[in-house]
């Protein structure tokens, strides 16, 4: 195993729309399991395929309090979403420091597929809901910045392009 490095906004590779994931294969339980450590190592919540430079359908998530509860999505589908909004503070690992109020439904409906390859529903609230969408988004190459003003979202772009400056000269 091994970490994975995240693609950082505004990396173009970002927007990059993902592809169905054609078999739950060793190579793609190899991802789920890199993609996992990953997740943990960053104190993440969720990561998408898209932010590792892999442009398929798959999103690794663990909301729980322990950090022991994964959850694996392999080709999600929101089937239903509740009219109902709320406003939440969203991260992204993409993003890092950045934290800003986002839209989104308040309950959603998934069909995916396992880590296993086995197909699930998935019904999901709080904060569940609010990152299966933050994470499906990215499969269709959407940061959550691009939700904020273009005012707030060119701050953000001229904070990590001088962050990311900062790196490469130390
Ligand atoms: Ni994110």
């Amino acid at each position: 195993m091994a970490l994975l490095p995240i693609l950082c906004y505004p990396d173009p590779r970002l927007h990059t729309v993902a592809k169905p994931v054609q078999a739950v294969d060793a190579r793609v339980k190899k991802l789920i399991g890199e993609m996992l450590e990953t997740m943990y190592d960053a104190d993440g919540i969720g990561l998408a395929a898209t932010q590792v430079d892999v442009h398929e359908r798959l999103v690794v998530i663990d909301v729980s309090a322990g950090r022991n509860t994964p959850l694996v999505l392999i080709n999600p589908e929101i089937t239903w979403a509740s009219d109902e909004k709320q406003v939440n503070d969203e991260g992204c690992l993409s993003v890092p420091g950045i934290y800003d109020g986002v839209e989104r439904s308040s309950a959603i409906k998934v069909t995916a597929l396992d880590g296993e390859g086995q197909s699930r529903v998935i019904e999901a609230e709080g904060m569940l809901a609010v990152c299966i969408q933050h994470e499906m988004d990215h499969l269709l190459g959407k940061v959550f910045v691009e939700y904020l003003s273009p005012l707030k979202r060119n701050r953000i772009k001229t904070k990590m392009l001088k962050a990311r400056r900062d790196t490469e000269r130390a």
